[in-house]
């Protein structure tokens, strides 16, 4: 079911699988330097939303959860992808340059964006995960940004 408010668009996946169709359908409209930023409460389903949208890249290696190493990046997709994982990001976040990737001509996500606010471009695509019960998760979306809003209108 998708339902329209405003600018956000609210999409309930009833199990894993809807939540990689729907990273696939975003995925087909990737392009350099986008940037996804993933909210959500452990085990909402951030990790494979980003696996999906991996896969689709084909990207051939496993995309496991950058939690310990904050950034992962992988090079043999479509496209270069930047993984990362802020929960654990601490005082060292400067050094690790997470803005010098937005730019670098891949595709950015971000687990947890909404611990660095501050860090975020303005142009990017929120996706925030509510857990509904075992299977069910509401997924709800907001483009910031012309070439985001255009995306959502093209595959939600
Ligand atoms: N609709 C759904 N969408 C995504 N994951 C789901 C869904 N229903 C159940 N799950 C399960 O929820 C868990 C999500 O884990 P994960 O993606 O690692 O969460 P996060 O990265 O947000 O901590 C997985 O075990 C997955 O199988
Ligand atoms: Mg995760």
């Amino acid at each position: 079911m998708i339902m329209v408010i405003d600018m956000d668009y609210k999409i309930t996946t009833r199990n894993e699988l809807e939540t990689i169709e729907l990273a696939q359908n975003i995925e087909s409209e990737k392009f350099s330097n986008m940037v996804i930023c993933l909210t959500g409460d452990l085990g909402s389903g951030k990790t494979v939303f980003t696996k999906g949208f991996a896969h689709a890249m084909e990207i051939d290696e496993t995309v496991t959860s950058p939690t310990f190493n904050i950034i992962k990046e992988y090079l043999t997709g479509d496209m270069p992808l930047y993984h990362m994982d802020v929960y654990r990001l601490n005082e060292k976040s400067d050094e690790l340059g997470i803005e010098e990737y937005y730019d670098k001509g891949g595709v950015t996500i971000i687990e947890w964006a909404d611990l660095i606010p501050d860090l975020l471009p303005p142009n990017r695509l929120d996706i925030k995960f509510k857990v509904i019960d075992e299977d069910t998760r509401v997924l709800l979306i907001t483009p910031h940004g012309k070439e985001y809003e255009d995306i959502c209108e093209a595959v939600l």
